[in-house]
């Protein structure tokens, strides 16, 4: 992490547009911020726009704002994020999720500084820093036409790698050192680590990297016999169903409602889980799980779930 808290403190004072690349919970939501909050736009907003999150077609005008009557529901002009964050930066999340058509009409708005809102004419000058990540391999969406090779080249003019955890275990001592005292604190606890659970956590493979760290630390802090929800983390990776708390079921219904009952909850359990992990990001959900976008949305209506 020295290395690139280095390179954030040389690049962070240019306006130069950065690519942060790594896998999911490495870091890369904290590095942006940190590259805005070191640079002259600390004052400014810093705006953050999850590509994946918005559904294809609101895309356009969430980035770029619309004017009143572009569409249908346009009852009155509305910004659009790239406005919001004037005198401040822009981080897009996500973003090999860009639809092909929007990625064309970004590329032109971070060569010419300007665009328009839907529906509209008026040239808005661009004055916001540009920041992009993705924990997608985009050289390999180059190749199967999925990410424009010009856009690439241009949001790459500095590009920013973060290992995953397992390639920088000697990060991991200090970052539960830190959670511990932070997780301490919010919870009222004085919970120490013995110096085995400290080697076993700085052995683990960490797929889910830093987020997962910090997810296992809290519960080691907040749980009684928080120790063990490491050990069933890493027991559960062999065994998925060794670990897991389930009720026993009520037998005052057919087993085949029993079934269906355990197929609902096992399935809610498993999208809750996942949609957690990717931090409600649902192109992300579907991809893990399988699924078209579209199916995970009906599940996520059908299982009642709500974002945090
Ligand atoms: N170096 C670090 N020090 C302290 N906390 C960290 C560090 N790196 C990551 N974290 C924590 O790990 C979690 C995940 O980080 P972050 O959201 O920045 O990951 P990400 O790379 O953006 O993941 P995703 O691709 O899923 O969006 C956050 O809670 C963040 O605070
Ligand atoms: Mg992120």
């Amino acid at each position: 992490m020295r290395a690139i808290l280095t390179i954030i403190g040389n690049i962070a004072d240019t306006d130069t547009t950065v690519l942060i690349r790594g896998e999911s919970g490495v870091g890369k939501d904290l590095v942006a911020q940190a590259i805005h909050t070191q640079s002259a736009r600390r004052d400014g907003p810093f705006v953050q726009v999850n590509c994946a999150a918005i559904p294809p077609g609101l895309v356009e005008s969430e980035l770029f704002g619309h004017e009143k009557g572009a569409f249908t529901s346009a009852h009155r002009r509305q910004l659009g994020q790239f406005e919001y964050a004037t005198k401040g930066t822009i981080y897009l999340d996500e973003i090999a999720e860009l639809p092909l058509a929007l990625q064309a009409k970004l590329l032109h708005v971070l060569q010419d500084f300007r665009f328009s809102r839907v529906g509209g004419h008026e040239l808005i000058d661009v004055d916001a820093r540009v920041i992009a990540a993705t924990n997608r391999d985009l050289e390999h969406a180059l190749t199967r036409g999925e990410f424009r090779e010009d856009l690439y080249y241009r949001l790459n003019v500095v590009e920013l790698r973060i290992p995953p955890l397992r390639e920088r275990k000697e990060d991991i001592p200090l970052l539960v050192s830190g959670f511990l005292s932070r997780f301490n604190q919010q919870y009222g606890r004085q919970k120490q680590l013995s110096p085995e659970t400290l080697a076993r956590l700085t052995e683990y493979s960490w797929s889910g990297n830093v987020r997962e760290l910090e997810n296992i630390v809290r519960r080691m802090v907040v749980l009684t016999d928080g120790e063990q929800a490491f050990e069933a983390l890493a027991a559960g990776r062999r065994n998925p169903h060794a670990t897991g708390l389930r009720a026993a079921p009520i037998v005052t219904e057919s087993l085949r409602e029993t079934a269906r009952r355990g197929a609902r909850e096992a399935e809610r359990a498993a999208l809750l889980e996942v949609l957690e992990r990717v931090q409600w990001n649902r192109a992300e959900a579907a991809r893990v799980l399988d699924v078209s976008y579209k199916t995970l949305l009906n599940k996520i209506a059908e299982c009642e779930l709500t974002p945090p």
